[in-house]
């Protein structure tokens, strides 16, 4: 019986696309697959930090690199993002769905309700329209690979977090849907479920940089290189092989509230 590989990196030139690209784990997840030789699209709404990051992912060993505003929550913005690649490399090997948000830490009674607008149009909505806009693509080429980026959240609520977890809990039952959708077309479907992990997630969630310090006080969260990392890992293996799930935790943080600090 002869085994397939995974991808080696000289044969690794896959198009892949990365929603949320200007900070944290699409960031990561974009220097992993630049440095890999992958050619890249990277979208987010601060085009002017994409483009100097798309200089760095090219020093870090990218193909080619199509840098496009981007925001997920509105039709026309994802229309236009979805259109300008397809027409520069008409195919899509890889769509990585990390454009996403936690806004406020309040509970249920008292929370602003502009932030669970926010949080679902961005989450849920955001990630729907995407990656509905580019499946009849990968359908048609018969190939494809969808990651998206649920949370410990998506599983575990906790006080606080009402909206963000409803909205982590639609990330995976999309994802399951999609799975179970595509079985057939050979599009591989993923979901990646950190825990804590200091990018400016905090920081864009409680509007303060102390604030978001705090979150990791004492205890060591993961980084987006180590999310980055199992997304390579999930899109890097044989096309017979689909990775489902991955949970990555940081030691630390045995469950969604149980943080152990020094
Ligand atoms: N950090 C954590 O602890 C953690 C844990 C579990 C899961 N996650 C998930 O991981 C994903 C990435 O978060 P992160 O930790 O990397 O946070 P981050 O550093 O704040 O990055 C979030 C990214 O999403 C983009 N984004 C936000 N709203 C957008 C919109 N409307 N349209 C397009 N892009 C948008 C941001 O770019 P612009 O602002 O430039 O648009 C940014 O690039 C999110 O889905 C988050 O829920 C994070």
């Amino acid at each position: 019986m002869t085994s397939q590989k995974a991808m080696s990196p000289e044969s690794d030139s896959k198009v892949v696309c990365v929603t949320g690209a200007s900070s944290g784990i699409g960031l990561a997840a974009a220097e992993v697959f630049a440095e890999h030789g992958a050619t890249l699209i990277i979208g987010a709404r601060r085009v002017d930090r994409l483009e100097t990051i798309s200089k760095r992912l090219k020093k870090l060993g990218a193909k080619d690199i199509l840098v496009l505003g981007l925001d997920v929550r509105i039709p026309s913005s994802v229309e236009q993002f979805v259109q300008s690649t397809l027409k520069r490399f008409n195919a899509l090997d890889v769509l990585v769905n990390s454009a996403g948000l936690a806004a406020g830490r309040d509970p249920l009674v008292s929370a602003n309700i502009d932030d669970w607008e926010r949080m679902i149009d961005t989450n849920v909505k955001g990630l729907l329209r995407v990656t509905k806009s580019f499946l009849p693509t990968m359908i048609e080429q018969k190939r494809g690979h969808i990651i998206n980026i649920g949370s410990i959240a998506g599983y575990e609520p906790y006080e606080g977090g009402s909206v963000y977890s409803a909205s982590k809990f639609g990330v995976r039952a999309i994802t399951k849907t999609l799975r179970l959708e595509l079985s057939g077309t050979n599009i591989r479907v993923t979901i990646i479920d950190p825990g804590m992990v200091n990018t400016e997630f905090s920081l864009v969630r409680l509007g303060d940089q102390e604030k978001a310090d705090a979150v990791y006080k004492g205890m060591m969260p993961l980084i987006g290189r180590d999310v980055a990392e199992c997304i390579y890992f999930a899109a890097s293996r044989p096309p017979h092989v689909n990775v489902d799930q991955i949970f990555v935790m940081p030691t630390d943080q045995a469950s969604a509230t149980k943080v152990f600090r020094r």
